[in-house]
């Protein structure tokens, strides 16, 4: 399945900062098993490569993707690791070029008309609508798909299992990003059954 496809099948993209390498495959292990065979790995650590590269080799039936890529060199870091689409809180032309010339999916983030209209010239109909919960949620973004008819959105930033639901009720929102199921203190206290469990109620909670 193209990595697309399954954004669109699960619904949900987990933003998922590692911070110690050796973290990446029970985190990995724990959203697969919890439902959600998708990790945006973000450039916010220094092993953020290496970590893409691992989850990679390793999980070959997962889609593995790189977030916080904030300009050409972590693209083509990413790229070279193995990551299979590229996610900024942000747009950037520099970025734009790097994967559409290594033809790989780049989600660009925008929040305003002006910043969806900069994504055209590079014809990115997704957009990360970040930070979501913030700038205005469901109603923004129901206001900006009429000017926009093309687009398509992935909110991120405050959403929990508590309003994924509410967001994907709308069909321009094709899966929500977040941290909630990867936060910081579950990773770092190993709690890696609870990652499961906080995914698979996220996966009940929008199929229900
Ligand atoms: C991101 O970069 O996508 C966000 O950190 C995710 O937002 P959240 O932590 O509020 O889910």
């Amino acid at each position: 399945m193209q990595g697309l496809d399954l954004i669109k099948k699960v619904k949900i993209v987990p933003v998922v900062k590692i911070t110690d390498v050796e973290t990446t495959l029970p985190v990995m292990n724990a959203l697969k098993n919890g439902g959600i065979p998708i990790a945006e790995i973000t450039y916010r650590t220094e092993c953020a490569s290496e970590a893409i590269a691992l989850a990679v080799k390793n999980c070959p039936d997962m889609l593995i993707g790189a977030g916080t890529v904030v300009n050409a060199e972590q693209a083509v870091s990413a790229i070279a690791s193995g990551a299979q689409f590229i996610v900024s809180p942000g747009f950037s032309a520099k970025v734009a070029e790097v994967c559409k010339e290594k033809g790989i999916l780049y989600i660009p983030g925008a929040i305003t008309p002006t910043e969806i209209m900069a994504t055209m010239e590079y014809d990115l109909p997704i957009i990360k609508f970040f930070p979501a919960e913030t700038f205005g949620g469901l109603a923004s973004i129901k206001a900006l798909s009429a000017p926009f008819p093309k687009h398509v959105f992935i909110p991120t930033g405050g959403i929990n299992k508590s309003n994924i639901k509410e967001y994907l009720s709308f069909s321009k929102i094709i899966a929500c990003g977040g941290s909630w199921m990867v936060k910081d203190s579950l990773i770092n206290n190993k709690e890696y059954d609870k990652i499961e469990e906080i995914s698979r109620e996220a996966i009940e909670e929008i199929n229900a």
